[in-house]
C-alpha cells in the first residue's frame, strides 16, 4: 500500500491492489492525535467528531521522510507517520495467526510453568501459540488447590458463573452437571447457554491416577473448514440454523441461541457451539429437520473421530487452556474404584487475554 498526494496538494491518495482511493479528509481529521484533541492519558477524543464540518477539506498536504503533514480547512494542522496510517487501514479482527490442525498435524504447544511466565517473551510466545492452535498446555505448575485462579488472573480476569469462580471437576453424587460424574464426555464446547459464552476455559489437574479419564481436544475450526469443503450442504445447514442451548435447575435458568458453526459477515468462522447434552433444535419443517439431524450427526462424528481428535492424559500440575469459541474438549470415562481424579477449572473472557497479547507484542517489537 502506498500513500501519495495530488499535484495541487489538496487530496491524499492510497494506492491499494493497483487502484487509487482518495482518503476522506474527515477520516484523517478524526485521527489527529495532538493533546488538544486526544487526552494523552487515555487516548480518548476530547471533542465530538460528529460536530466536525461535513465539507471539511484539505488545504495542504505534503509528504516528507515517511511523514505526512496536513493542514485542514478548519485551521487544524497535524503530522502523521505514514506507517501509522497504513497500520490503521490494515487493522482488522483477523490479526491472529491461526493454524488449523487434525490428529495427524497437531503439534501440542506445551510450556513449562515458571513464575514470571507473563513477562515479555515467554508470555507472548505462549499467548500467540494459544491463539494459533486454539489451546495450550502448561506443565509442572503447582498441583495446589485454587492455583488455577492464580494462573487465570495472570492471563486475564476470572469470569464467575453460577458454578462459582472456580469449579471442581470431580465425581460427586447427584451431580449438577455430567462433568461432575465419571461418565465419558464427547467433544463439546462449554456453556453455550450463557451470554456471552465464556471465551476461554482452564482446567488444572490436581490429581489423575485413576484408570481412564484421558482428555480429548478437537479443532472445531478445522472440522468446520473440512465440512465447508467436502459437505457444503451440511455446512450451510449448521451455519444457518440457530439452536437453543439451555441449563436449568431450581436456582438457574440460562438460555442462549446460536448456530453450531457461526460465521461473520465475511463468512469466516467465528464461534463453534456443540453441546449434545443440552441443545434443542427448533421445530422446523420435517424435511429441513431431517437434513439438520444428518448434518449434526456427521459433524459430531467428525469431531469425535480419530482423524480430528487428539487424546492424552493430564497429569498432576498440568493446566490445559482452551479457546472455547474454537476448540472442543472432552474426556474418556474413568474408573471410580481406582485412584482419584480431580481437576479444577475456571473461565476467562477473550478481551483481556487479547489485550495482553497485543501489549506483549508491542513491548517485544519495541525493544
Ligand atoms: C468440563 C469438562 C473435562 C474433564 O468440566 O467442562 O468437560 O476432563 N471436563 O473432566
Ligand atoms: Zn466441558
Amino acid at each position: 500500500m502506498k500513500i501519495g498526494v495530488t499535484k495541487n496538494k489538496k487530496k491524499i491518495y492510497l494506492n491499494f491492489y493497483n487502484s487509487n482511493f482518495e482518503l476522506h479528509p474527515l477520516w484523517l481529521r478524526e485521527r489527529v492525535s495532538d493533546s488538544e484533541y486526544l487526552d494523552p492519558n487515555n487516548g480518548q477524543r476530547l471533542y465530538d467528531p460528529s460536530k466536525l464540518k461535513k465539507n471539511l477539506k484539505i488545504k495542504k498536504a505534503t509528504i516528507k521522510n515517511r511523514f505526512l503533514d496536513v493542514e485542514f480547512t478548519d485551521g487544524v494542522a497535524s503530522k502523521y507517520k505514514i506507517n501509522d496510517i497504513i497500520d490503521e487501514i490494515n487493522k482488522s479482527d483477523y490479526y491472529k495467526n491461526i493454524f488449523l490442525w487434525n490428529s495427524g498435524s497437531a503439534k501440542k504447544p506445551v510450556y513449562k510453568f515458571n513464575k514470571s511466565f507473563f513477562s515479555r517473551k515467554d508470555g507472548f510466545k505462549f499467548l500467540n501459540d494459544f491463539y494459533k492452535f486454539g489451546f495450550a498446555i502448561i506443565r509442572s505448575a503447582p498441583a495446589k488447590k485454587d492455583f488455577v485462579l492464580k494462573f487465570a488472573s495472570m492471563m486475564g480476569i476470572v469470569r464467575a458463573t453460577n458454578f462459582g469462580k472456580l469449579f471442581n471437576v470431580k465425581s460427586v453424587r447427584k451431580a449438577n452437571d455430567l462433568a461432575y460424574t465419571s461418565h465419558h464426555l464427547s467433544a463439546h464446547t462449554d456453556n453455550p447457554y450463557r451470554k456471552p459464552i465464556p471465551g476461554i476455559q482452564l482446567l488444572h489437574c490436581i490429581k489423575n491416577d485413576t484408570k481412564g479419564g484421558h482428555s480429548t481436544l478437537t479443532d472445531g475450526f478445522a472440522v468446520a473448514e473440512f465440512l465447508r469443503k467436502n459437505n457444503p450442504n451440511y455446512f450451510k445447514i449448521l451455519s444457518s440454523t440457530k439452536i437453543r442451548f439451555t441449563y436449568q435447575n431450581n436456582h438457574t435458568f440460562l438460555e442462549n441461541w446460536g448456530e453450531t458453526i457461526e460465521l461473520d459477515n465475511k463468512s469466516k468462522l467465528k464461534t463453534i457451539r456443540l453441546s449434545p447434552r443440552l441443545d434443542y433444535v427448533p421445530m422446523l419443517k420435517k424435511k429441513k429437520l431431517t437434513e439438520f439431524y444428518k448434518a449434526r450427526a456427521y459433524f459430531i462424528k467428525l469431531c469425535n473421530s480419530k482423524k480430528f481428535m487428539i487424546e492424552f492424559k493430564l497429569l498432576s500440575g498440568d493446566i490445559m487452556i482452551m479457546d472455547n469459541y474454537r476448540t472442543l474438549h472432552g474426556r474418556t470415562s474413568y474408573d471410580l474404584s481406582v485412584g482419584e481424579r480431580h481437576l479444577q477449572g475456571c473461565y476467562i473472557d477473550h478481551d483481556e487475554v487479547e489485550s495482553k497479547l497485543k501489549l506483549l507484542k508491542k513491548i517485544n517489537s519495541n525493544g
